[in-house]
């Protein structure tokens, strides 16, 4: 049976990525902060297993890793917005510091440590990133998630070309606009910015069509791509006239 941590697995598109996997009969071991208890059914499923932890600190991801033991692929979900949207002239250090840590280093530690595991067990796999549109858009009132989310990008970069010659692949999806906790304050406005035709494809994402595309980059169907991304935006990055 195929093994996975997938990390910010309580809600969204980390849920809909562990569901995706658990019914292609994956082992998936999935980290968010929260306690089980707030799972819901995905509490009862045979094959998954949780463990509670913030993906920022070191010792959840070790308690991760360890307990997960030997994986085919990662895929780091778990990401916050700040709490607040200030300008970026307002920004504080504070929400810097915490958006960075999560989205950030807490993505570059863990897959540091998976990698490592990987390599131990003789190379093979596959860790897909959740970046963002962020990464190359500039929203001037949340600049700290906007730099984790490209920094995120240079981090598949960066491990895609190390982790070749091991035969694992590293990539990225970048979603739009998707319908879940993250974006539920701001749902009037992109709701406002898709009718005025921000999107092509004139609607929210689903956490399911994200999930989708992350099957595609785990399944080994791609083993000649590393490094890329797969935008699932509804057409968000075509320049239009
Ligand atoms: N929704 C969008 O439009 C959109 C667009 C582009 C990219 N994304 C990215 O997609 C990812 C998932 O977001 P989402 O939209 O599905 O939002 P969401 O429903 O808020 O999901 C975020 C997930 O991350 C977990 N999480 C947050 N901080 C964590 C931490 N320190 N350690 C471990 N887990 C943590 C949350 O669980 P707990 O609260 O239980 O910790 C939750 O499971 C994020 O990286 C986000 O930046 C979202």
């Amino acid at each position: 049976m195929k093994k996975v941590i997938v990390t910010g697995a309580s809600s969204g598109i980390g849920r809909a990525v562990v569901e995706r996997l658990l019914s292609e009969g994956w082992q998936v071991f999935g980290m968010s902060r929260r306690p089980l208890e707030r799972l819901g059914d995905l509490a009862e499923r045979e094959n998954f297993t949780y463990v509670q932890g913030d993906v920022s600190k070191d010792a959840d991801r070790l308690r991760l890793v360890e307990c997960a033991g030997e994986v085919d692929a990662l895929v780091n979900v778990a990401g916050i917005a700040p709490r607040e949207r200030r300008d970026i002239l307002e920004m504080t250090e504070e929400s810097y510091d915490e958006v960075m840590s999560v989205n950030t280093k807490g993505t570059l530690f863990l897959t540091q440590a998976v990698a490592r595991g990987m390599i131990k067990k003789g190379g093979g796999g596959a860790i897909v990133n959740i970046s963002s549109i962020s990464a190359y858009t500039s929203s001037t009132s949340r600049a700290e998630y906007c730099i984790s989310k490209a920094g995120m990008s240079m981090i598949t970069q960066l491990f895609a070309d190390r982790l070749s010659e091991y035969g694992i692949t590293v990539n990225e999806v970048r979603p739009g606009i998707i319908r879940t906790e993250m974006t539920e304050g701001v749902v009037e406005k992109y709701d406002g910015l898709i009718e005025n035709g921000l999107l092509p494809i004139k609607r929210w994402g689903t956490p399911e069509e994200v999930a989708e595309a992350v099957w595609m980059l785990v399944n080994g169907s791609l083993p000649y791509t590393t490094g890329e991304s797969i935008s699932v935006d509804g057409g968000f990055r075509i320049r239009r006239l």
